[in-house]
């Protein structure tokens, strides 16, 4: 059975909807007016919302931002987004879909199944995700969880060995590695709800390109959420004034991500086993997955993160259906403080029980102004996505980047344990010193994340940038 088939409000399905005029979310102030964006409205879905109650999806930032009057392109910039008026797509299917006359979500479910089939070691239907939904004409954003549970033989210490020792191979390569998956029954759901072309159609460009093959690009041949949590904590520090990059920056912003993560490690499961306390995990002061998104004409917007965790999941397909199985099992915590593939190391919260979602680090994320869709971002990239979403949209709101640039400036990642300062190439040398000096332990990294941005201006122009690290992730716009 597939998860998320469930009436909203139930163990099965979980939906939220995020209505962004709501007066909790009015008059919250950034301590640093002039280096914080105004009239911005983060809606990201949690990786695991400490209530049930929407406020645990949306943050409200205020403060000022030039962004908003800055020209669409300035001269002097290196990285460019592409630019459109009707719609903007990662794929040529989605963008057919709008051109037929389809909306964002019509659009996501052709991505969503064609994905399955020309990227199937990331793209999925035998995996899970989370979809955010923004709807222009009320104003309304929705959040729909469709990410794997645990079948119901699942068991806290099904993944330890004689010795209850961790067995790896168990949670990651082994049929027990599956969750259950949720992404068919969720873009399903998304087209119920939302979508106005017949889902036969919508499916046929998924359907075609099984039968009759597609051009192999190089790429597939070689072969707490925690970013709002973090925003508020680096509202106070004067980031912009320290500069993009700049060690004192750099420095700051490790530090918030390492109280970020550890909280995710000690606090976080899925709320419907574990109750998340309080306000403890916001109390700061104390390699294969896919993101893709719509924009279209009305308005409407699609951020959609989904995965089988690792590349082609746990590898075993079934017989019947040559679907791709997951491996999501791994991102349970299988015995407290041991870590998992990702070097993440959890507890009871995230512990292994039947019908229990697994803690996920997935980001998608709408960025509204005024109750109006402003931006849609999000990213692959396993533990790593939570950093990458957080520095993408400081790029945006606080270093004042296009698009484009802030997809691609180099990025850093730090998760508390292991205490390692991960860094991208293209880091100043200046910057690494001073960083090392500051007592950090740094690690030249391999990419961190592959965002995928798009941007909706006020005019109605689209402007949308896929990220350089990703070999054949393309935006368009017409
Ligand atoms: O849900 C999670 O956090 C992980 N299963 C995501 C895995 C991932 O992003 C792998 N690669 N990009």
């Amino acid at each position: 059975m597939l998860n998320g088939l469930g009436k909203p409000g139930t163990k099965g399905h979980r939906q939220y909807t995020v209505n962004s005029k709501h007066p909790e979310f009015r008059g919250q102030k950034g301590v640093n007016g002039s280096d914080f964006p105004i009239r911005y409205n983060f809606v990201i879905l949690r990786e695991m919302p400490r209530t049930r109650t929407f406020i645990s999806l949306v943050y409200l930032l205020t403060g000022t931002v030039s962004l908003i009057a800055e020209p669409i392109l300035r001269a002097g910039q290196i990285h460019r987004p592409v630019t459109g008026r009707n719609g903007a797509v990662p794929a040529a299917a989605g963008l057919e879909v709008l051109k037929n006359g389809g909306n964002a979500v019509d659009a996501a479910v052709t991505v969503g199944f064609c994905l399955a089939v020309t990227l199937p070691r990331a793209g999925n239907i035998g995996g899970g995700g989370f979809l955010l939904y923004h709807d222009g004409q009320s104003g309304q954003s929705h959040a729909l969880d469709y990410r794997e549970v645990a079948p119901h033989k699942a068991h806290h210490d099904m993944f330890l060995d004689a010795e209850v020792n961790v067995d790896p191979e168990l949670s990651r390569y082994s049929p027990l590695a599956s969750g259950v998956p949720g992404t068919v029954a969720g873009l399903i759901e998304a087209h119920r709800r939302f979508g106005t072309l017949p889902l036969a159609d919508l499916m046929a460009p998924a359907i075609r390109l099984a039968r009759e093959g597609f051009p192999v690009h190089e790429a597939l041949r070689e072969q707490f959420t925690n970013v709002a949590q973090m925003l508020k904590l680096l509202e106070n520090f004067p980031l912009g004034q320290r500069g993009h990059n700049s060690a004192q920056s750099t420095h700051i912003t490790v530090e918030v991500m390492k109280r970020a993560y550890a909280d995710r490690s000690k606090f976080l499961g899925d709320p419907d086993f574990f109750e998340v306390p309080g306000n403890q995990a916001m109390d700061m002061e104390s390699p294969e997955t896919t993101q893709f998104f719509i924009v279209d004409a009305w308005g409407n917007a699609v951020s959609n993160t989904y995965t089988l965790n690792f590349s082609f999941g746990s590898g075993i397909m079934t017989h019947s259906t040559g679907i791709l199985l997951n491996n999501e099992m791994d991102d349970f915590s299988a015995k407290s403080g041991v870590p998992n593939a990702y070097g993440l190391i959890g507890g009871e919260a995230n512990s292994v029980e039947p019908g229990k979602r697994p803690l996920s680090s997935m980001t998608p994320t709408l960025i509204l102004r005024d109750g109006s869709i402003h931006g849609v971002t999000g990213s692959p990239g396993d533990s790593r996505i939570i950093n990458t979403v957080l520095q993408v949209i400081l790029n945006l709101l606080v270093y004042e980047m296009n698009f484009a640039e802030a997809n691609n400036a180099p990025r850093f990642h730090h998760q508390w344990l292991p205490d390692i300062l991960r860094i991208e190439r293209g880091f100043p040398s200046d910057t690494l010193r001073m960083l090392k000096e500051l007592g950090y332990q740094t690690e030249t990294s391999y990419t961190i994340g592959t965002a995928q941005t798009i941007v909706r201006h006020e005019e109605g122009l689209l402007s949308v940038a896929s990220d350089p690290r990703r070999l054949g992730g393309t935006a368009l716009a017409y």
